[in-house]
């Protein structure tokens, strides 16, 4: 049974990401996979303080919720992540954890000495954000942190869901196509683990 990691990054609990994640989570758990779920705003995790405490190991040596998510991401398979666009940027939730991860950049590129662009991708994941605007380059900045992000996790990004024009809680109900999509992207990635 394949184990994907469903990492919610908006602090709307009900929000139009958290929405479409639920839609992504249950299209996975129905095609098999058995999925974790991380509310980021119910964990404290402090920024990273660049202090370099990884550098022996590769391991952050700040002791707070991120320990154990650390251990989650290293274990999944599979990652679903979902986060609004904040000021043409992911939100701060999910820029603090996604900074925690710089350990396991240090690990790769320091410690394991791995070539860039040489690491295998075994694992894969998909990103999932929600933006208010028409803006043209609306996930520009995001999509690049999230292909670095993936980078550290040797993950392919398998698939993104790009969504403009959605503001208020609850506007996301309003595409039916949309939550469909994510549905089917969720079961795709469990799918995609299967012998
Ligand atoms: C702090 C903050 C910054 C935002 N910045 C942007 C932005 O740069 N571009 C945009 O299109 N929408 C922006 N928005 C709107 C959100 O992306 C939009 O409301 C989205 O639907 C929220 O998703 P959620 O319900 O999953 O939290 C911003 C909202 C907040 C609260």
């Amino acid at each position: 049974m394949p184990n994907i990691l469903a990492i919610y990054g908006s602090p709307r609990r009900r929000g139009n990401t958290a929405t479409l994640l639920d839609h992504a989570v249950q299209g996975a758990q129905e095609a098999g996979a058995s999925v974790e779920k991380i509310v980021l705003r119910d964990l404290k995790i402090s920024p990273c303080l660049e202090i370099y405490g990884c550098k022996e190991t590769g391991r952050c040596i700040i002791l707070d919720d991120f320990q154990r998510v650390y251990d989650q991401l290293l274990a999944c398979q599979g990652l679903m992540l979902a986060s609004p666009i904040f000021f043409y940027s992911v939100s701060a939730h999910t820029k603090m954890l996604i900074d925690r991860c710089q350990s396991l950049w240090v690990k790769k590129y320091w410690i394991d000495r791995v070539p860039y662009g040489q690491g295998e991708l075994k694992r894969k994941g998909i990103f999932i954000s929600v933006g208010a605007t028409k803006g043209k380059k609306l996930f520009e900045g995001p999509l690049l942190t999230i292909k670095y992000f993936f980078d550290v996790l040797d993950m392919e990004l398998s698939k993104t869901l790009l969504y403009r024009e959605l503001d208020f809680e609850g506007d996301i109900l309003k595409h039916p196509d949309y939550l469909q999509e994510a549905y089917e992207a969720g079961r795709d990635l469990a799918m995609a683990f299967r012998p």
